[in-house]
């Protein structure tokens, strides 16, 4: 019988999607009709990302201690990671012995046009962060390093970030979130609001995009 190994977590700490992962058929899913063509697979379905999501909010809790917390919800692409993170730790919070009070604030990031990384990021419709002295952070979404000296120079007591996907780019990163929900292969991919050229938000499932399609919305 042929070995099975099984394997948990990544150096990331999230679950390891391998560079030869070929991701699910789309037959075996449903997704928005306006959308045929336009993808190539699904690479992690919905569902999945929702049972990963309530693992680290756990992760989050135990780790928490007597901090309150305030989130910083990186948009446009991490609104619905963020949404559903804060979801569930709400419901660990009402559920626990300390019921932890819990702000959400919002700072949007671009650095991306096309499918590509155009290096100067923008923090756009940033409030002012002067709250943030003092108070434990859980950030969420990509483009953190930039960020986090920003939000560093507020001195709150304790930074956490949690990034639904990391990408393996090359085999050192430059900066590795706290809580990691996937470890994925370096890959334009795109839904559960992750954008390309705007596109693809209003899709559940993390899906990779076809080369036809990055032609049709390319700008
Ligand atoms: N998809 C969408 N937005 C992104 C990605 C991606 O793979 N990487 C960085 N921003
Ligand atoms: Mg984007």
């Amino acid at each position: 019988m042929e070995a099975v190994s099984v394997q948990s977590c990544g150096r990331s700490g999230g679950i390891v999607l391998t560079d030869n992962w070929p991701g699910y058929s789309l037959d075996l899913f449903c997704y928005p009709a306006h959308y045929s063509g336009d993808l190539d697979c699904v690479f992690i379905p919905h569902g999945m990302i929702m049972d990963r999501t309530e693992r680290l909010a756990r992760n989050i809790m135990d780790e928490l201690g007597d901090n309150d917390i305030v989130v910083l919800c990186v948009l446009k692409g991490g609104y619905q990671f963020c949404a559903d993170l804060v979801d569930r730790i709400k419901a660990l919070s009402h559920n626990s012995q300390r019921s932890i009070p819990m702000r959400v604030h919002f700072i949007r990031l671009k650095s991306y046009l096309n499918d590509c990384s155009t290096e100067d990021l923008h923090i756009v419709g940033a409030e002012d962060l002067s709250f943030l002295a003092g108070k434990a952070i859980v950030g969420t979404g990509k483009t953190m390093k930039a960020l986090l000296e920003h939000v560093q120079a507020f001195r709150p007591q304790m930074i956490k970030v949690a990034a639904l996907l990391v990408k393996r780019v090359s085999n050192t990163w430059a900066y590795l979130p706290d809580y990691v929900g996937f470890e994925i292969p370096d890959r334009f991919v795109v839904g559960y609001a992750l954008d390309y050229n705007e596109y693809f938000r209003d899709l559940n499932h993390i899906c990779a995009i076809s080369e036809a399609a990055k032609m049709k919305y390319k700008i």
